[in-house]
């Protein structure tokens, strides 16, 4: 598709907010230095860029801003939490639990700890899309190095009790680390209020610009993840290699805004949600929005529109960006992993679609793809 005109796929990525660009700029042009340079001013400027960063991006989710480590993204920032936290336990525990609805990079890590010879438990979810958080517990073991449960998922948006599943991975003294990717500045986290050990922050689900996340690493956990890179020593040596001050600042600058515009944000991307749901639902018969009705971020619907394939009707839906599914696993042929755990039918996941609204989406935009969605699936279902 070239040069959509209405943007409704926020969960593979959001826009840049421009406030955020103008803080990046100076970074991108004149302050160049490498922020790892200690005897020169070209440095010392380029280190105070990233050092203005750190603490707004640990303000956001409660921490104390040498607990921020930066990464690439949250892909990185969970391999280095999944990974680092279990090699820093193996062999006295060989065991991580984590949840069958999981983003793909975590399972994956997951998956290469298994042929490093970890034994991992994939929690299945209720209809809703939540786990059972008494078979978390009863999951949990005296080799258990890990638990690994994304807060706010990436196909349906359902969020999960972080508080309680925080409470129960403290009382019995296991590491808990949160995919946060689509949870940070959305929802309010607090990593001493929910028990959380280490969380991972993607910077361009929230506006800023991609290439940069963070990992949030509770310097009271008694296990220190193992580093993956060697090479420097930089980020507390947890993550060696060059820090961008550009992407830092933008990274830090996205959190400020994000905090100050939640509520914001909140009600305008529910107010459209809403919008597009009634629209969709007073319009269409055999329709049903996937996950949790109350448990879930309003931002992201994922809609099954039953005798609708759902490539057919992204492909006609031209003009409008939306998703088939998510943007990591849209060149894979199997049907969703997180639509399956929800017991959806093989049917009913190639008849479903994510659709993404965000900070930039406008009203009109929303009517738009309402009226152009509406006319696409009656056309569609009138060829059957
Ligand atoms: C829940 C979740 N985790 C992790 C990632 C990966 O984030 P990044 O693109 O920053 O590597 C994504 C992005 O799709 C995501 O939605």
């Amino acid at each position: 598709m070239s040069n959509p005109d209405i943007y409704l796929d926020y969960q593979a990525t959001t826009p840049l907010d421009p406030r955020v660009l103008e803080r990046m700029m100076p970074y991108l042009t004149t302050k160049f230095g490498n922020p790892h340079s200690t005897n020169h001013s070209f440095g010392w400027e380029a280190a105070a860029g990233v050092d203005v960063a750190r603490p707004q991006v640990a303000q956001l989710i409660g921490a104390d801003e040498r607990e921020i480590i930066f990464t690439s993204g949250a892909t990185e920032a969970n391999n280095m939490a999944i990974k680092g936290i279990a090699y820093a336990q193996y062999p006295a525990k060989n065991h991580i639990i984590t949840a069958q609805t999981e983003h793909t990079c975590v399972l994956e890590s997951c998956r290469a700890l298994e042929r490093s010879g970890f034994q991992v438990t994939y929690l299945p979810v209720d209809n809703q899309g939540l786990i059972d958080l008494n078979e978390l517990r009863d999951s949990i073991t005296d080799k258990t190095a890990l638990v690994s449960i994304m807060a706010v998922n990436n196909e349906i948006g359902m969020i999960q009790d972080i508080a309680a599943i925080g409470a129960i991975c403290r009382n019995a003294a296991v590491v808990f680390h949160t995919d946060a990717a689509q949870a940070v500045g959305k929802i309010p986290l607090d990593v001493t209020a929910m028990n959380i050990d280490l969380i991972s922050i993607s910077g361009h689900k929230i506006y800023g610009p991609k290439g940069i996340g963070a990992l949030y690493v509770n310097e009271e956990c008694p296990v220190r993840p193992l580093a993956l890179f060697d090479g420097g020593g930089q980020e507390r040596g947890l993550r060696s290699g060059t820090l961008s001050p550009a992407l830092c600042v933008g990274l830090g600058s996205a959190c400020v805004l994000a905090e100050q515009d939640m509520t914001q944000d909140a009600a305008h991307i529910s107010m459209l949600a809403h919008r597009l749901k009634d629209k969709l639902q007073s319009a269409l018969p055999d329709i049903q929005i996937n996950g949790s009705e109350q448990l879930r971020y309003a931002g992201n619907l994922n809609i099954t529109f039953d005798h609708v394939k759902a490539d057919q009707l992204v492909k006609e839906l031209r003009g409008i960006a939306v998703s088939a599914g998510s943007a990591c696993s849209t060149e894979k042929v199997e049907p969703s992993h997180v639509l399956t755990a929800l017991g959806l039918s093989k049917k009913q996941i190639d008849s479903s679609i994510r659709i993404g609204i965000g900070r930039m989406t406008t009203e009109p935009e929303i009517d738009q793809a309402a009226r152009h969605i509406i006319l696409t699936v009656q056309k569609i279902r009138n060829l059957m």
